[in-house]
């Protein structure tokens, strides 16, 4: 009989900053890239509303539906059995009452089978947070350059430089962390901000722009293999994987064309007395 794999649970993502381990998260939006995710261990797999740009190639993550994302959402979880699977709440699915937030968080863990949800605000989604978590769903928050936001913002803009909005990200880490969250992304916000912040909540903060002092790291897997449009500052390229798939595609259509691809080793055989009877009726 197979092994039972231990799925990473929220006390195990606590425990990593109680000891002092580095959390290394990243996105994935398909079975085969949530396979090999899983495979490296990496102990959370969020299935970012970031799909809409890197995947689906809208301008921005508000085209995004709760449709989309369990959809996407089922294909992670059919390919990651190790990892905590977060799924991101869209644009406007958790905003007009904490009935619909909670609705909506319970699609994505009964339709969907992920293992948590994320939502974008900090003070005014807590009501939210509080109530998900009370009925059982963990919540990982997500404050600073939340894009979900960018029409207000007006553009990625890093969030936290003044002293008003240094201390509003103060509360809004405080207030995800009153009201249950497990984890809270910081994104794009000035990293001695992000370290005091880190030091003085209890649960994990996870850097997106945030600079090295959080608790973990989240990444697009896109950004980071070199898939995406564009790389941003605060990303890193592991790989170029476009250039890969580019020359790969190149090759192909060279060896179609010259008539090297495919050979027999790629095709299937049939019995001579077989094609010779078809072809007795073809004459
Ligand atoms: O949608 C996403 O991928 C995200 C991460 C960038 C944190 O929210």
């Amino acid at each position: 009989m197979a092994a039972l794999v231990k799925r990473i649970t929220v006390n195990d993502i606590r425990d990593m900053k109680q000891n002092g381990e580095k959390i290394a998260v990243l996105t994935a939006y398909d079975y085969p890239t949530a396979k090999i995710i899983d495979k490296c261990n990496i102990p959370i797999i969020l299935v970012g509303d970031s799909l809409g740009m890197v995947v689906l190639g809208y301008e921005n993550a508000l085209p995004v539906t709760m449709d989309i994302m369990i959809h996407h959402c089922k294909a992670v979880v059919r390919g990651a059995e190790h990892a905590l699977i977060v799924g991101d709440m869209p644009f406007m699915t958790y905003h007009i009452s904490v009935e619909d937030a909670m609705r909506n968080a319970a699609r994505f863990i009964q339709e969907a089978g992920v293992q948590a949800v994320k939502l974008e605000g900090g003070v005014t989604v807590a009501d939210k947070i509080k109530r998900i978590v009370d009925c059982g769903i963990p919540v990982m928050a997500h404050i600073g350059m939340t894009p979900q936001s960018i029409n207000q913002f007006g553009g990625h803009l890093v969030q936290g430089k003044k002293l008003e909005t240094a201390q509003k990200l103060v509360d809004d880490a405080k207030a995800v962390e009153q009201a249950g969250a497990f984890s809270v992304v910081l994104e794009c916000i000035p990293l001695r901000l992000a370290a005091l912040i880190t030091k003085n909540i209890s649960i994990p903060t996870i850097s997106i722009g945030a600079g090295p002092e959080c608790d973990g790291q989240v990444l697009v897997t896109n950004d980071m293999l070199g898939l995406s449009d564009f790389t941003p500052k605060h990303a890193k390229q592991f790989a170029k994987l476009t250039d890969i798939m580019t020359k790969a595609v190149m090759d192909y259509q060279t060896e179609v064309k010259a008539g090297t691809f495919p050979t027999k080793e790629n095709s299937f055989i049939i019995d001579s007395a077989v094609l010779e009877q078809v072809k007795n009726k073809l004459s």
